[in-house]
C-alpha cells in the first residue's frame, strides 16, 4: 500500500505484535534518517551494510544471527527497512527462520517499491549468479512511502524507472492507470518528464506499477506461467549482471540492476521486433530514453560468448542451456516461453552494443 504517512501506516501492524517480538533489518545507509531513529530506541536493529555484493550466505547468516540473539520466536516479525537487496535478503532470512516468521516489507528505493518488495521473491546471489538461491515467501504487507526518495541518488532512480518502464511494456490492463485517461501506463510512463517533473506527480505511477505486479503475482504466485512476462528484459538483463560478477567489477554507476534490465529490455524488444512482429515504435522510445538518461551499456566483444553462456544457465530456463524469454509482440501483449538461440541471442547483442 502507498501511504502519505509511514508512522500511522505502520504503527497498526506494530500493534499486532509484542514490542519485544519486533525486529528492524535496516540499510545501513539510512541510519541518519531521522524517519526511523524513533524505532532505534527501544527495538532491537541491525544496520547491514548493502551493496549487490553483500547479497550473499554470509549477509543472511547475520541476519540469522541477529534474530537468535534478539530472541525472536516464530511469533515474530521482522521489519525490512531499505532497497531491493536488503528486503530480498531479509524476506529469505525471516523465511527460513524456525521455518518461517512474518515479514514486513518498506522498501526505501524506487526499484523497491515498484518492484522487489511485492510479490514474494526472496533470496540471494550464490556461485555468482543472481538469486540463485531462494524461495517465495510473500511479506504480510509492504507499506509503500515515496518520501525515502528524496534521499536517492539519481542513478538509483533512474535504475527502478527501468523497472516501471518494464511494467508499462507488459501491463495487459491498458485501461486501469488512474493516473491518466485513455491510455497505459507505457504511455503515462513515458510523459513523466525525468528531469523536470515532481516526486509528488509519481505516487500514482508507482501504485500502478505496485497494481499491475500484484494483478499478475494473483494469478500466477510461483512463476508457472503469466508470471513470466514480469521477466521481460531480464533474460539478457541478469546476464549483463552477472558478468560483472564474473569479471569482479562492482555494481556502482551504470552497472545497477535497473540499467541492466534496460538493456536487456532494449536486446528483448529487438528480438520481439525480429521474431514477432513488435511494432519498432517502443524499442526506439526506449532508445531513445536509454541514451538521454542511462547512457550506453559499456561491454567488452570478448564478453559476447559469456553473455550468450550465461543465458543458457539461467534459472527461468525450462531446458538445460536453452535460452528462454518474454518478448512482446506489442505493448501491453507479452508472449512467454520463446527459445532463443545463441545466434539470436548474439545477434541482438550485437545490435545492443551497437548504438
Ligand atoms: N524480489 C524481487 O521480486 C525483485 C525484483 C526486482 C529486483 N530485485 C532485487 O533488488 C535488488 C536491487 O534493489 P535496489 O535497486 O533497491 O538496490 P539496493 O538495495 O542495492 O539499494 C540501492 C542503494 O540505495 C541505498 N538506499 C536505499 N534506500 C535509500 C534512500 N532512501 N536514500 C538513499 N539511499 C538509499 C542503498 O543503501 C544502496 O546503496 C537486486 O538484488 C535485485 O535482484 C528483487
Amino acid at each position: 500500500m502507498v501511504c502519505t504517512d509511514i508512522h500511522s501506516a505502520l504503527a497498526p501492524v506494530l500493534a499486532r505484535y509484542d514490542q519485544d517480538q519486533v525486529v528492524f533489518v535496516v540499510d545501513e545507509n539510512l541510519r541518519s534518517s531521522s524517519v526511523l531513529s524513533r524505532y532505534f530506541i527501544g527495538i532491537s536493529s541491525v544496520l547491514l551494510p548493502v551493496h549487490e555484493s553483500q547479497k550473499s550466505l554470509e549477509t543472511v547468516q547475520r541476519i540469522w544471527d541477529f534474530f537468535f540473539e534478539s530472541n525472536l520466536t516464530r511469533r515474530g516479525l521482522v521489519v525490512a527497512v531499505g532497497g531491493g537487496v536488503l528486503t530480498d535478503l531479509a524476506g529469505f532470512a525471516a523465511a527460513t527462520y524456525k521455518r518461517g516468521v512474518d515479514c514486513l516489507n518498506i522498501p526505501t528505493t524506487l526499484l523497491a517499491m515498484t518492484d522487489a518488495s511485492t510479490g514474494g521473491k526472496t533470496g540471494f546471489n550464490y556461485r555468482g549468479l543472481k538469486n540463485s538461491i531462494g524461495l517465495f515467501a510473500p511479506p504480510v504487507e509492504t507499506l509503500i512511502w515515496p518520501g525515502w526518495l528524496e534521499t536517492l541518488p539519481p542513478q538509483q532512480f533512474l535504475s527502478g524507472y527501468a523497472e516501471m518502464l518494464k511494467t508499462g511494456l507488459v501491463d495487459v490492463r491498458r485501461d486501469d492507470v488512474r493516473c491518466t485517461k485513455g491510455d497505459g501506463l507505457w504511455e503515462a510512463l513515458l510523459r513523466y518528464d525525468l528531469d523536470t517533473t515532481p516526486l509528488d506527480a509519481l505516487a500514482p505511477l508507482i501504485e500502478a506499477c505496485v497494481a499491475a505486479k500484484e494483478r499478475v503475482v494473483a494469478a500466477d504466485p510461483h512463476e508457472d506461467g503469466l508470471r513470466k512476462v514480469l521477466n521481460f528484459g531480464h533474460t539478457f538483463g541478469h546476464a549483463l549482471e552477472e558478468i560483472q560478477m564474473v569479471n569482479g567489477k562492482s555494481s556502482n554507476g551504470k552497472w545497477l540492476h535497473g540499467y541492466a534490465v534496460l538493456y536487456g529490455m532494449i536486446a528483448e524488444l529487438y528480438l520481439s521486433v525480429v521474431k514477432l512482429g513488435c511494432p519498432k515504435e517502443p524499442l526506439q522510445q526506449l532508445t531513445r530514453l536509454m541514451t538521454d538518461y542511462y547512457g550506453r551499456p559499456q561491454c567488452k566483444c570478448s564478453d559476447r560468448a559469456a553473455l550468450i553462456a550465461l543465458m543458457q544457465q539461467d534459472k527461468k530456463n525450462e531446458r538445460a542451456a536453452q535460452i528462454n524469454c518474454t518478448l512482446i509482440r506489442s505493448v501491453g501483449d507479452p508472449v512467454i516461453n520463446q527459445v532463443i538461440t545463441p545466434a539470436e541471442a548474439g545477434e541482438a547483442l550485437d545490435y545492443l552494443f551497437s548504438l
